[in-house]
Parts: C-alpha cells; structure tokens; sequence
C-alpha cells in the first residue's frame, strides 16, 4: 500500500560530497537526492548540512534534471500512496492567495465528475489563509482522519480534505523549517520540489497548479511566477504525474470575502450555483485536471456538476463523514459563527483601481482570524465580507468589516480603506486567468518512478 524508498539504509552515508558538488556548480544526480533526502527524513543529514545544501541550490541553482531528483526522493521520504479507484486520482494546488476556497468547490465538483480527490491541504502560511483553518470554521469538522478512514472516504464519497501527517515527505517538513530560518526560501529548484515532494506523495494521477500572480501573490514579479509555474509542471511531468499549470490573478481577493467562516459561506454560495470569479476558476481548474485524464468535454462536465446541484450533495456528504453538520450547505447561518461587531467601510464614490490584497490578508491577521506564530489560535468569525472587485462601483461602500470588539472593526477599516484606490473612472480588471502552462505532449517525459 505505501512504499518507502531505503537504499540510503545501511551504514551512515556521508552528505558532504553532495554538497561539495553542488557547492562547485557540478549539479546533484539521483543518488544524491536519495542521500539527503533520506538523511533528511532520518536525521543522518544535520541541520548545518541541510542549510548548506539548500543554500547550495539556492545560489548555484539546478538543472531540470536535478530538480526532478530532489523532487522524486523528498517525494520517497516518507509514505507514496497508491489507488485502486474506478476512476481518475487527480488534485489542485495553489500557491496561496486571498479569499481563494476554490478547494471546497472543485474537490466536490471533480467527486461529482467522477474522480477521486484525496486532498491533504494546509494552514495559513504569511498573509495567506489555508484551507483547513477554513473548514474548521464549521462545527465538529475533523480534518486529522487517520489514513484508513481516508481512504475509506476517499474511495465512497469521491473526496476529502485532510492534513497532512508526519509521514508524508518529511524531508521537506524539515527542509522546510530549515530554509526558513537559513534564509533559503526564495529558490525556485527548492520551492518546486517542496510543493510537489508533498503533492505526488498522495499517489495523483494528474494534478492542476493554480499560481497566483498579482498584490496578493507569495511570488512577487510576473517573471518569477512564470519561471516557478514552468518549473511546477516540467518537473511534475518528469517526475510521472500528469500537471498543468493556470497563471490566475490575484491582484485581488478571489472571493468577496476574507476570512475562514466568511470563506466557508462564499463556497457554499458557489456551490449553490452563485455566479462568482469563485466559482468561475473553480470549474476551469477542475475541468483542466479532466483534460490531463483525457476527459473530452471537461468544462461541460463540471459545470453540468454544480448546476445539478451533485456536487453541493458531494460537499455535505464529505462535510458529515468528517464531523460537521449534515445540513450546513441549506442552514449556513445557523452552524457558522457570526461576529459580534459588523460595520461597513464607508468611501467615497468612484471605482476600484487597485487592491493590495497581502494588506488585505495581514488585516484578516490582525482581527484574528489568522496567525502571528505557529499554533496561534483562529477566531473564525472575523474577517471582511462583501468587498468590491477591481473595475467595480463602490456606490459608497468597500464592504464589510466582521470584528471581536469596536477597536479592532476601527484598525481594519483604516487598513482596508489604506488598501484600496479609488479613481473617478472605471479601470479594467484584466483578465482571470493570465496564461495557462500546458502539459508536455505524453511521449518522451522522462520519467522517474517511485524508488525501488
Ligand atoms: N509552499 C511550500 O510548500 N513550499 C515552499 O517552499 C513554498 C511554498
Ligand atoms: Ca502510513
């Protein structure tokens, strides 16, 4: 059922001339990815040799081949599920953004398809929010299933959103907390092969990245996102998973709103058939890892899927089998929590020009409903509701504010007001999604299967 790569097993296996080679420009092959990333998993690498190797790679950078040798045996380093589903095993990730639950739209909308959607998601990371701190926000949702009533889900209901347990990759898990304190994030070789090491250890047979770009965005200019995107599918495809890539924008919030249970209700909406830009990169994300499984009529399909109303079905059933209310999808307002303060930010009339959306994301922070450190609690009340888009007529408004107390309502007003430009004349928004990464034409990938 799970495999784990173990040629690094026997003896101790010196790290240092994988570093030293890198440290020259010289590269890293197969059987070094293996020694650190079995080092890393079992503590033979050090912390010092962990940051050297990421630092490494950061300033020396690797080849495609390399990067797919990292990815491959973070990928190793722990449990690699494996399916044996009558259907297509497919996934989206994203890179993070603001008011982005497109997960708990498209995983129901692909079940509803007829594939299978073993989604291990995350928790708020910067000024992004995470998936899981969003489906907590609905009472009793459990998302620590052990792997058993995962699959058992998986295999009944079509999906589940899960989080990760310490068994999947946990070469990057600790690689990760290394970077980060070594300076190292910022490398698009250790980026790739850290969200995809995680992605491909959940056995997909297709995969869709959903990169964001824009104020909102983790990457910074369109240049990078655009490397980092071409690198997410080259390496997936080389590494044996079927991936393509959207360039989406967010120069602004995706949903009207920001925050988790606030984020829950806008999902709901989509899912009950609500027109939305939500719902809009929902069902092209979906249909696109169709089309990676050879569906021919993927947008067809989808949208047939939440216009049926099968996929808000989907939704409740995941919802009830994890522990939450059989019946939030028809009585939101009575299983999510509400706010005691709700006060609208009042503007000048005029048009959205700009949104900083990370400014955005940091407010939702400071009202509470995301963290400062590792572990902080979340109010999952608080947040921002209703807020205009790019393009949009304010007609006196930006939206709402949902507040624990008076003065915190007061400093995320100025905050949000402090994010928004407004100009007299209506500004074009541009579009949705910016570009779209295909996927190499089947033959000829090189592929590198999981280790013996
Ligand atoms: N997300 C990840 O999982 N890893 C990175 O390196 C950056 C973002
Ligand atoms: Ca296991």
């Amino acid at each position: 059922m799970t495999s784990r790569a173990a040629d690094a097993g026997q003896g101790r296996v010196d790290p240092r001339p994988v570093i030293a080679r890198l440290r020259e420009g010289n590269g890293l092959d197969q059987d070094g990815a293996r020694v650190i990333a079995q080092g890393l998993a079992d503590g033979s690498v050090s912390d010092a040799q962990a940051a050297a190797f990421a630092m490494a790679v950061l300033l020396r950078g690797l080849s495609a081949e390399g990067r797919t040798a990292l990815t491959a045996a973070m990928r190793d380093s722990g449990d690699v599920l494996h399916w044996d589903l009558p259907g297509p095993v497919v996934d989206k990730h994203s890179t993070g953004g603001i008011g982005d639950t497109v997960s708990l739209v498209l995983a129901p909308v692909l079940a509803a398809c007829g594939a299978y959607v073993p989604m291990i998601s995350g928790r708020g990371l910067g000024h992004t929010g995470g998936t899981l701190d969003k489906l907590e926000a609905i009472p009793g949702f459990n998302c620590d299933l052990s792997e058993a009533a995962f699959r058992r889900q998986v295999r009944e209901i079509g999906c589940a959103i899960v989080s990760a347990t310490a068994d999947l990759a946990p070469a990057d898990r600790r690689l990760y907390a290394i970077r980060d304190e070594a300076a190292c994030v910022p490398s698009v070789d250790l980026i790739t092969a850290s969200i995809l090491s995680k992605k491909l250890a959940a056995g997909l047979d297709a995969l869709v990245m959903d990169v964001k770009s824009g104020s909102g965005a983790f990457l910074g200019s369109a240049e990078e996102v655009q490397d980092l995107a071409r690198s997410l599918v080259a390496t997936a495809n080389a590494a044996g998973c079927r991936t393509s890539a959207m360039i989406s924008d967010m120069d602004q919030p995706l949903a009207r709103a920001a925050g988790n249970g606030l984020e829950v209700r806008e999902a709901i909406a989509a899912l009950r058939g609500a027109p939305s830009a939500l719902r809009d990169l929902s069902l092209s994300l979906a249909a696109e890892v169709l089309a990676l499984v050879g569906e021919e009529q993927p947008l067809t399909k989808v949208t047939a899927a939440l216009e049926s109303g099968h996929a808000a079905e989907v939704f409740a059933r995941m919802v009830a089998a994890q522990g939450g209310p059989a019946d939030v999808l028809d009585n939101p307002d009575q299983h999510l929590p509400t706010a005691p303060v709700i006060r609208p930010i009042p503007v000048p009339e005029g048009y959205v020009a700009q949104i900083d959306a990370a400014a955005l994301g940091q407010a939702v922070i400071a009202l509470g409903g995301g963290r400062v450190r590792a572990g902080d609690a979340i109010d999952h009340r608080v947040g921002l509701s209703g807020l205009r888009r790019l393009g949009e007529p304010t007609e006196g408004q930006i939206g709402l504010v949902h507040a624990r107390t008076e003065a915190d309502a007061d400093g995320a007003i100025a905050a949000v007001l402090a994010a928004y430009r407004i100009t007299e004349q209506p500004v074009d928004p541009g579009p949705l999604i910016r570009d779209h990464i295909k996927a190499p034409a089947k033959q000829g990938a090189d592929k590198i299967e999981a280790g013996e």
